[in-house]
């Protein structure tokens, strides 16, 4: 493989030279990261079999791993989905373009290799304007996941995709770091019940306030134990894990400057702004204290830098966990493996 392309962008246009570019790329069955609001996606077109399964071995994902497929108008969600539930007409309609993935029948034009075998689909119409304007401009759905090395933290900007991408795929194309930080919520619709399979820039709340209420599965809280379903085969692998070792301390700011401290040998911190100051390791902050929507945004950076820390054991500050703050504390905690020390 060669290089990879860097492509930017002058206006997030369906003419512009970046756009016109990474969708000839795309159409031609090559590969390309593209900025959305959540994170960058790792795009090819979602009806060439081939070109989706790049998308596996680029990331050394397991097959049986389903893909988003993404969309610039909701009109063509009928090409994607074999039926649309009334609850799922109405969650588009107050929540796309956004971060919202609904999990629906697939209709038969999706090949196997996109949806890993299963007989539903993922689908998403992003709201930026760059993912909207490639979409367009290949006119193809788009099958994309996370732009990231399987089982690494999501990428928020052009650089984190090349740490892990360059060589592996054809291009990026480069539309700064991304808004929201964490991934899409995903919502299944396909079953008897609403069923929350993965939490993200939408929150239960908001999505209970539309269509009444949504069960969540309990990976979002806890690891999946042996023997239980993983109705989402993302909940089975390993995630956005630094190479350093995670543990997430329960407790006050005060509390936890002075647990970190006292702990000896190599030892580092994720934490707030506000903790910074107190703290007498090496540290990286992922937001402010008390902002669940500025944790969305550092948190993937923040673990990404970790390895730099030259740290053996990070401890990281409990998340806030209401409102976007559950997508923050499911990410944090499975990158800890679900290790948490209370204080
Ligand atoms: O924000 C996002 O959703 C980003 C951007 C690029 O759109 N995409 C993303 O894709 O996070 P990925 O593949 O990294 O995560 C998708 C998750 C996986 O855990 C997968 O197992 C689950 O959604 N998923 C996809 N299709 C599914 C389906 N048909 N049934 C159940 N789970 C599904
Ligand atoms: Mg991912």
């Amino acid at each position: 493989m060669h290089k990879t392309e860097h492509l930017t962008i002058e206006k997030p246009d369906v003419q512009d030279s970046g756009i016109q570019r990474a969708a000839a790329i795309l159409r031609d069955g090559g590969l390309v990261a593209i900025p959305t609001e959540t994170v960058y996606g790792l795009a090819a077109d979602a009806l060439n079999p081939q070109a989706v399964g790049r998308i596996f071995e680029a990331k050394g994902r397991p097959s049986d791993n389903p893909l988003i497929v993404h969309i610039a108008h909701l009109e063509h969600i009928t090409n994607v989905a074999r039926t649309v539930p009334e609850s799922a007409d109405k969650l588009a309609k107050a929540f796309w373009p956004g971060p919202l993935t609904m999990v629906l029948p697939k209709a038969s034009g999706i090949p196997d290799k996109t949806s890993g075998g299963l007989d539903t689909v993922g689908i998403r119409l992003p709201s930026h304007p760059v993912a909207r304007a490639v979409i367009e401009a290949a006119g193809v759905p788009l099958a994309a996941p996370s732009a990231n090395l399987s089982g690494s933290p999501s990428p928020t900007t052009a650089s984190h995709v090349l740490a892990d991408m360059e060589g592996r795929i054809e291009a990026v194309l480069d539309g700064g770091p991304c808004g929201v930080g964490v991934e899409s919520t995903v919502l299944s619709l396909a079953g008897k019940r609403p069923l929350l399979l993965r939490p993200g820039g939408v929150t239960p709340e908001q999505i209970e306030s539309v269509i009444g209420p949504i069960d969540i599965h309990p990976a979002v809280y806890h690891a999946l134990e042996q023997g239980q379903k993983a109705e989402s085969p993302g909940m089975k692998y390993k995630h956005y894990a630094p190479h350093t070792k995670v543990m997430v301390v329960k407790g006050d700011g005060q509390s936890f400057a002075r647990y970190v401290n006292s702990q000896i040998g190599k030892v580092g911190a994720l934490c707030f702004d506000e903790d910074l100051p107190h703290l007498h390791v090496p540290a990286v902050s992922y937001g402010h204290m008390g902002q669940p929507d500025t944790q969305a945004q550092g948190l993937f950076d923040a673990l990404r830098r970790l390895d730099g820390l030259d740290a053996d054991v990070v401890y990281a500050r409990y998340p806030d966990v209401d409102g976007m703050g559950l997508a923050v504390y499911n990410r944090l905690m499975r990158a800890a493996a679900f290790e948490v020390i209370e204080l």
